[in-house]
C-alpha cells in the first residue's frame, strides 16, 4: 500500500501504519514530499547553505581535505543537507535516498532544478543497497531518529563506507530537547488555532478545518514515525559498538530551541503562504542570534540539555 505523494493517508492507511512502522514511514513521509520544503523554510540559498556548512563543520572540526568525492545521504528528504552542502563545495558528487520515494522524487526534482546532476535511490538505511567500500562520506540530517535499529544503520554506514571514510549525522534529537519541544509545541499550537479563528482574524490567518484535520492525522503518524530521542553519550556508544573510530558527538540550540519550536510549530498552524520569506529571515536571523549565547552557554550547560545532537566517526582505515 502506498500513499500518492503530496496526496493524504486515508483512515484506513493511518490505522495500518500503526502496526508496520516501515510503512508508516512511507506514508507520512510520501504524503509530506510536496509541501515539506514550504513546512520547514527549506530553500538552496546562502541562509540554508550555511546552516548546513555551519552543522557540518560544528560537527566534524573540519578535520579532512574538502570536497568529498562520492557522497551518500541517508533519509536525504528533499535534498536539504546533501545539496546545500554541496553548494557549499563540501561534497562533490552526491547521491540521495530515502525509504520514501516521494522524497526521493523531490530530491532528485530539488537537485535539477539547482543545475546538479544527482543519483537518487530508494533505499533503507537498514539495508543500504551500494557495494562495500563506495563512498568516501556519508551524512544525515535527521534521520536516524526515525530507524528502528540505529546500530544496524551505523554498520551498514561504515559497510559503504571506503576504508578512512567518515560519517556525519546532523539534527537529532536529545532526549531532553524533544521533552521541552514538544511541550512548547503544543501550548503553541493551541494558543495559535485559537487566536487565528478569532473573527477578525480568521479570513488572513486561520487554516481551514480540513486543513486541521489533516494536520490532526499528522501528528497522530508522526507520534509513530518518531522512534528515538537520543542521550549524547549512549548515541556516540552505538556508533562505536557498530565498528566506527574517532566518534564525536556535538550538541546544539538551547534558547534557540526554546525559540525555533515555538516558531516552526506556529509556522505550521497558519494558512499556508500567511507568512513568506520574510518571515523566515527573520526566524532565521533571530535564530542565529540565539545560537551564538547558546555557543557561550555551551561551557556551563551539560550537553544533553541542548535539542540537537549531531555525531561523526569513521571507518577504520
Ligand atoms: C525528518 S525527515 C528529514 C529529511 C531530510 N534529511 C531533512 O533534514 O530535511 C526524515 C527522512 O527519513 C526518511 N526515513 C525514514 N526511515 C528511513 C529509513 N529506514 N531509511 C532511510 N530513510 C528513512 C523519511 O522518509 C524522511 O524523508
Amino acid at each position: 500500500m502506498s500513499s500518492t505523494p503530496g496526496g493524504a493517508a486515508t483512515a484506513e492507511q493511518v490505522a495500518a501504519a500503526f502496526s508496520d512502522n516501515k510503512l508508516a514511514q512511507v506514508l507520512y513521509h510520501d504524503w509530506e514530499a510536496q509541501t515539506y520544503d514550504d513546512k520547514w523554510s527549506i530553500s538552496f540559498d546562502e541562509r540554508c547553505v550555511d546552516y548546513a556548512r555551519d552543522r557540518f563543520h560544528a560537527i566534524t572540526g573540519t578535520p579532512d581535505p574538502l570536497p568529498y568525492g562520492t557522497a551518500l545521504e541517508l533519509g536525504a528528504g528533499t535534498g536539504f543537507f546533501s545539496l546545500n552542502l554541496k553548494r557549499a563545495g563540501i561534497l562533490d558528487e552526491v547521491h540521495v535516498t530515502d525509504l520514501s520515494p516521494g522524497m526521493v522524487e523531490a530530491a532528485r526534482a530539488n537537485a535539477e532544478s539547482l543545475g546538479f546532476t544527482v543519483q537518487g535511490r530508494v533505499a533503507d538505511a537498514e539495508r543500504i543497497p551500494y557495494d562495500d567500500n563506495t563512498f568516501d562520506i556519508v551524512v544525515g540530517h535527521a534521520v536516524i531518529h526515525h530507524i528502528p535499529d540505529v546500530e544496524a544503520a551505523f554498520r551498514e554506514i561504515l559497510r559503504v563506507l571506503k576504508p578512512g571514510g567518515r560519517f556525519v549525522i546532523a539534527g537529532e534529537p536529545t532526549t531532553v530537547g524533544d521533552w521541552y519541544a514538544r511541550q512548547l509545541g503544543r501550548v503553541t499550537w493551541k494558543a495559535t488555532t485559537a487566536i487565528t479563528h478569532l473573527p477578525p482574524l480568521r479570513d488572513a490567518w486561520a487554516k481551514d478545518r480540513e486543513a486541521l484535520d489533516e494536520s490532526s492525522r499528522a501528528a497522530a503518524l508522526e507520534a509513530v514515525v518518531d522512534l528515538h530521542t537520543f542521550d549524547p553519550q549512549a548515541l556516540a556508544r552505538t556508533a562505536f559498538l557498530a565498528g566506527a573510530v574517532g566518534v564525536r558527538t556535538r550538541t546544539e540550540e538551547l534558547t534557540a530551541a526554546f525559540l525555533g519550536w515555538p516558531v516552526r510549530t506556529f509556522e505550521a498552524a497558519v494558512k499556508p503562504g500567511a507568512l513568506g520569506w520574510g518571515w523566515a529571515r527573520f526566524a532565521y536571523g533571530s535564530w542565529k542570534r540565539l545560537s551564538a549565547v547558546d555557543r557561550v552557554l555551551a561551557r556551563a550547560v551539560p550537553a544533553r540539555f541542548f535539542y540537537n545532537v549531531g555525531i561523526t566517526g569513521v571507518k577504520p582505515g
